[in-house]
């Protein structure tokens, strides 16, 4: 019996976890608490963590796993900047999703896009109250215009893809073009001139922390629609607050916030928010804030649950050889043993 404590548990984890768990010879544990240092205790005779965006799986916290005998870290998501993958080097395995419904997040980009072009929310909450009036309401089409997509993986495509259907121009930027994409490439610089709507798809790293910063609002036209369904930390929140502010940033859309670890995936209603930044960006008009919901589909819920236990199971099958585990070396031409079909360690 393979023991897997899963942090951090919502009630729509647990159905499509608890469906794939039972086809192997998997237990699950669901705990409601985040992991950290305080938490880690509870992972004590598991063989296996599984965790989320906001666990704070940091050097300390890979230490105790490993002190407890804890073999794998499981992410039942696409992201890994929470995880100290280097630390986890040689102690623990670290698996994740790579891809589990690209389209959940591309389309919810493209909602929040519409909704704030079009007005939907205020629109939503007028009706609701018998308020007929259209003042205040104008928009404008997004057929003719040009989006900036940073990061063409598997969502930035998939988003393009839909931007095209909409007679929208799409410009892009990406550390690594892909090649033979069709897709018209352009330096940092210029898709941040040339966007009238931006869309972050690139992961979130050293080099990609705030690069939606001061400087880059500066090069930005007048009036541009900045989405966010990648992670928080690319964007300088305190810039992009007085971007709004000084009427620079025509609209913000945003799925991740910075410091959402403390905040998003909870009921804080009834309660006074701590987060001046976020109260403030939340009370603008003309920002949209979810709460890092773009991957919540039932298609996205049931192919995480499925490609998480079938990562966690790989450590007892084919020779131990996960597809979807991660190291510090991945991708590294010469040092990836993965490329070799080795495990990493
Ligand atoms: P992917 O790995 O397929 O694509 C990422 C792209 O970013 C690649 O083309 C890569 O070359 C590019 N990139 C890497 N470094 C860059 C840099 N410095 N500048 C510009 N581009 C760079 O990843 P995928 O599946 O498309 O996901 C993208 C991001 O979406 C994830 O990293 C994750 O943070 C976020 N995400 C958010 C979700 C949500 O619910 N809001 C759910 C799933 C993913």
């Amino acid at each position: 019996m393979i023991k897997v404590a899963l942090y951090d548990a919502k009630s729509y984890d647990v159905p499509s976890f608890e469906h794939y768990g039972k086809q192997h010879d998997i237990t699950l544990k669901f705990l409601e608490t985040k992991l950290n240092e305080d938490t880690v205790e509870l992972a004590k005779g598991s063989d296996a963590v599984c965790v989320f965006v906001n666990d704070t799986v940091d050097a300390a916290v890979i230490d105790k796993l490993y002190e407890y005998g804890v073999k794998q870290i499981a992410l039942r998501c696409a992201g890994y900047n929470n995880v100290d993958v280097r630390a986890a080097f040689g102690k623990v395995h670290v698996s994740h999703v790579p891809a589990y419904s690209p389209y959940s997040v591309a389309e919810h980009a493209m909602a929040l896009l519409m909704t704030s072009v079009r007005r939907i929310h205020k629109a939503y909450n007028r009706t609701r109250d018998y308020n007929f009036s259209l003042n205040g309401l104008t928009g404008f089409d997004l057929f003719g215009k040009t989006v900036g997509v940073i990061g063409t993986g598997k969502i930035g495509r998939i988003f393009a893809g839909i931007a095209k259907g909409f007679g929208m121009h799409v410009i892009a930027y990406d550390a690594y073009p892909a090649a033979d994409s069709g897709i018209e490439y352009v330096s940092l610089e210029e898709l941040l001139e040339r966007s009238d709507i931006i869309s972050l798809h690139c992961p979130l790293t050293d080099e990609t922390r705030h690069m939606i910063g001061r400087k880059a609002i500066d090069r930005m036209k007048k009036g541009v629609v900045i989405v966010n369904t990648s992670r928080g930390a690319l964007i300088d929140t305190e810039a992009l607050l007085d971007g709004i502010i000084a009427r620079k940033i025509g609209a913000a859309c945003l799925d991740v916030y910075e410091e959402e670890a403390d905040v998003f995936f909870e009921d804080r209603s009834g309660h006074i928010l701590n987060d001046n930044l976020l109260a403030r960006l939340i009370s603008m008009p003309n920002v949209i804030v979810t709460s890092h919901q773009a991957f919540l589909t039932e298609e996205a819920l049931n192919n995480i649950a499925e490609t998480t236990i079938s990562n966690i199971m790989s450590y007892y099958e084919k020779d131990g050889i996960c597809d979807n585990e991660l190291c510090y070396r991945c991708g590294h031409i010469d040092s990836c043993r993965k490329k070799r079909k080795e495990r990493c360690f």
